[in-house]
């Protein structure tokens, strides 16, 4: 299946015959007009040239009819509103929809759980209430998830569909309020973009886990991307974690070379950068949640939920999955609020298991925020090397 069809449907093709006389008319191989279509990029040179000649048409027309806008043509529109706000009020807005009271399917002191589709859940939520947003959407890569949802439509429409659910989130953060995005490259790329428009960009993370297997004549994709925004010019709680600096597993010894700096080095570890590497996949059985793929590491989200939120904050994360979110913001003290339009069942029994969960919590915390954690500074005082003690 193609990734799209904006391309065809620009230059008015809708089948077989119809592609084969625009590559004759053209002279633009098939082949090509089909990688324009399926990743929906706009010619350039003399395929362009040709393009527009043939349609009678101007660059800018059909940069539009393909819906890629840019400066050029945001520029355009800003000069002209006039004449287009006419159109603008004929085209029909969207209704509002009468938003209908959910029913949450599991509560905890500080948490609810709906069963319900994203769209018809924010719906109901109250504008600027939520302290931290974090989703982890589907990425549209023919995944089998337990709500069978389609996870492979045209680009278009996912990219669509996105910018309706990140339009609500958007909606209902609180001033200073963070977002967090977790995606392919491919997608967020396009939604950082989207989210620029209402919000404050902080960083774009890069998650070092491997999530496909490598292809040929291509890079190998080894990470994830973590989009951070905050609504306004600074976020309202900022506190990220510190890293230990990275040792031999067996000798201890420090991994990088930090020279004559080490008596500057905080004791409480190193600054937390925007590449994450210490971020495990949950492939373990032992520690997943549901059966399949796309849980999340608690670990992640502790990071995560730790620098942008304090407790007694109000967390909402859209897409529940097997609730790795939800967890993390119990047994952090915050509350939380979210929805999964499958099922729940997975969500509500990992809350029984909640001591297991506080114990792993426990040891990934146990390795942060010191600059060596103690087994490691215990083997360090064993081998002679330095501590921060020691300085
Ligand atoms: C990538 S998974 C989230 C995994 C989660 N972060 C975790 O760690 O377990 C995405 C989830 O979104 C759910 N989903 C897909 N479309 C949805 C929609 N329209 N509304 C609510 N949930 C949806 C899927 O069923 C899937 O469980």
């Amino acid at each position: 299946m193609g990734y799209s069809n904006q391309f065809f449907s620009a230059i008015g093709i809708n089948t077989k015959k119809d592609l084969a006389f625009f590559s004759k008319k053209s002279f633009i191989p098939i082949e090509r007009l089909k990688y324009y279509n399926d990743f929906n990029l706009v010619p350039s040179g003399q395929d362009l040239t040709k393009i527009v000649s043939i349609l009678n048409i101007t660059n800018i027309e059909l940069k539009i009819r393909m819906g890629r806008l840019d400066a050029e043509i945001a520029h355009l529109l800003q000069n002209n509103i006039d004449q287009l706000s006419d159109i603008l009020d004929k085209s029909k807005t969207p209704l509002q929809k009468e938003s209908r009271k959910l029913q949450a399917k599991f509560k905890t002191r500080l948490g609810k759980l709906y069963q319900a589709d994203c769209l018809d859940f924010l719906q109901t939520i109250e504008s600027d209430s939520i302290d931290l947003v974090f989703a982890d959407p589907p990425f549209n890569l023919n995944k089998l998830y337990p709500s069978k949802i389609d996870d492979q439509i045209k680009a278009e429409k996912y990219i669509q569909w996105s910018e309706q659910w990140l339009y609500e989130c958007i909606r209902v953060l609180a001033p200073g309020g963070a977002l967090f995005i977790w995606n392919l490259p491919k997608w967020n790329t396009i939604l950082s973009n989207y989210i620029g428009n209402y919000l404050n960009f902080r960083n774009w993370i890069g998650v070092d886990i491997k999530y496909s297997l490598p292809i040929q004549g291509r890079l190998y994709p080894s990470h994830y991307s973590l989009l951070y925004f905050v609504k306004g010019d600074k976020p309202k709680v900022f506190h990220p974690d510190r890293l230990p600096m990275q040792t031999c597993p067996k000798c201890v010894s420090e991994l990088k070379n930090y020279g004559g700096y080490k008596n500057k080095m905080n004791p409480n570890g190193i600054s937390l950068t925007d590449v994450w590497l210490d971020i495990p996949p949950v492939r373990h059985a032992k520690h997943k949640r549901r059966i399949g793929s796309n849980e999340l590491s608690l670990k992640l989200l502790d990071r995560i939920i730790e620098m942008a939120s304090d407790e007694g904050d109000l967390i909402l994360d859209p897409f529940g999955g097997s609730g790795t979110t939800y967890m993390a913001a119990e047994l952090k003290k915050r509350r939380w609020i979210g929805c999964e339009v499958g099922p729940v069942g997975d969500i509500i029994d990992r809350f029984s298991l909640k001591d297991e969960e506080r114990e792993l919590l426990k040891r990934y915390r146990g390795g942060i925020n010191s600059l060596f954690p103690i087994d490691v500074r215990k083997k360090r005082e064993t081998f002679g090397l330095w501590t921060c003690e020691t300085l």
